[in-house]
């Protein structure tokens, strides 16, 4: 089971910029009140926690016919709908595409070199396409699906269908429409779970499925840890207790800066998605923290230095991995020379656990509050446990400050905006105001 750790954050360890076990016990109301939010399913978004007792066999049966008939499988989607399938790629099958098939493209910025990159890799005849989107309407990826569906269908031709499988809401939307029309393979994400709430949903499942890590285990870790995480008690909590501590840090203290440093390259992936879904969940109405990604010990030789004398504005985050699951020992050579050889005998999983226990040790001696999240393993079932208890801490914070976690009013004017410059009906008032915007900006270039 992961575990949190936050004697770092309390000012018996930390000193003064601490928190005292009194402001926690004083902030019990608010927690209860939170919690009650929660356990009285009062947002239907909150979907997201039964995503553990849903079935999977569908997602199984099509992961194992894309398996038998694909040499590549190419994820189309953006934000929660990729950067999940990241996450899950990346700590369960680092360097996937040079060891195993089929291989796995995840496209979701419209970079268009990116693109022809890939078109120029994989033979489309042997490719599945996985777009995924919960509104069915987001235009990156509604653009590059257009592209796929049209070099499928040169391809192709009548069975392009039979190479995509549509991962979005059950019901409404562009892309289910599409996909009912065109016969393709269809996967479902409840109707209130949103984009970042939905990795443990057909959006991330599938993938793992198809680079042949059973689905079950991320759902089995994630069932258990929201036992953990079901307790109306912050002390029994520790997803409330790492709402609550970064809330205070962020209240009391001004801190308003998260950092989140995973020590394996391959939660780089992860880092990334916890900061989408805690930045673009809890960013409203002026308030909100801004989280970092990072990962270690490689910023500790970019970043650290900031962190320990830089401005007193932050939290970090550790993961700590207890068993690396291999190993390679430092070897005995260069023993004359002292500056290498006190590393021999060693091991590197040794040398990386001891720089972070350093690090945390070394930014609590600055009263500098930092937490750890310790993981067993880096396999299916803690990773199930990691993103569970991320999501129910990111609405339960959200709860806290009192704003809604589950939309992002200021990502769709972004999106309203792109509309009308590309056209989309209904959008012309849009679109004059960025031509307006433009015309402003002309007047102040260098
Ligand atoms: O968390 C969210 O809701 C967003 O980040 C979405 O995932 C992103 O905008 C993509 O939306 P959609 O899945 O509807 O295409």
């Amino acid at each position: 089971m992961i575990e949190l750790n936050f004697s770092n954050m309390m000012e018996e360890v930390i000193g003064v910029k601490g928190i005292t076990e009194k402001l926690l016990e004083s902030f019990k109301n608010r927690v209860e009140e939170a919690h009650l939010q929660i356990v009285g399913r009062k947002w239907k978004e909150l979907e997201f926690l039964e995503l553990p007792d849903k079935e999977t066999s569908e997602i199984k049966r099509i992961a194992k016919e894309i398996r038998g008939d694909s040499d590549n499988f190419l994820i189309l989607g953006i934000g929660g709908s990729a950067l999940g399938p990241r996450a899950i790629l990346e700590a369960l099958s680092p360097l996937h595409n040079l060891l195993k098939s089929p291989r796995i493209f995840i496209y979701d910025n419209v970079d268009p070199r990116t693109l022809k990159q890939i078109l120029s890799i994989i033979d489309l005849k042997k490719t599945t396409v996985n777009v995924i989107s919960k509104s069915g309407s987001t235009a990156e990826t509604a653009a590059s699906f257009m592209i796929l569906w049209d070099e499928m269908k040169k391809a192709m031709g009548n069975d392009a269908a039979k190479r995509f499988v549509a991962t979005t809401d059950p019901e409404s939307g562009t892309l289910r429409k599409l996909a009912t029309e065109n016969n393709m393979r269809t996967l479902p994400i409840g109707e209130g779970i949103g984009g970042r709430y939905s990795v443990l949903s057909p959006v991330g499942l599938l993938l793992s499925e198809v680079i042949g890590i059973d689905s079950d285990e991320l759902l089995k870790g994630a069932k258990d840890i929201h036992r953990k995480c079901s307790d109306h008690e912050l002390w029994q909590n520790p997803a409330y207790m790492f709402g609550s501590l970064l809330y205070l840090m962020n209240t009391e203290e001004k801190r308003d800066i998260n950092v989140m440093i995973p020590y394996a390259d391959s939660l780089k992936s992860l880092s990334e998605w916890f900061c989408q879904l805690w930045a673009e969940s809890l960013g409203k109405l002026g308030l909100g923290m801004t989280p970092y990604p990072s990962v270690g010990t490689t910023d500790q030789h970019s970043q650290l230095q900031l962190w320990m004398e830089g401005p007193e504005d932050k939290v970090v985050i550790f993961i700590r991995i207890n068993n690396y699951g291999v190993d390679i020992s430092i070897p005995g050579v260069f023993e004359d020379i002292e500056g290498m050889h006190y590393l021999s005998g060693h091991s590197l999983s040794g040398l990386i656990k001891a720089e972070e226990e350093s690090t945390e040790l070394a930014l609590a001696k600055n009263g500098r509050p930092n937490l750890t999240i310790n993981i067993p393993l880096i396999d299916a079932y803690h990773l199930g446990q990691l993103f569970h208890f991320f999501e129910i801490a990111t609405a339960f914070t959200g709860f806290l400050i009192g704003i809604n976690p589950f939309n992002q009013p200021s990502v769709e004017e972004g999106k309203n905006f792109t509309y009308g410059m590309m056209g989309k009906k209904g959008f012309d008032s849009k679109k004059l105001e960025v031509e307006q915007a433009r015309d402003k900006k002309v007047c102040w270039k260098i």
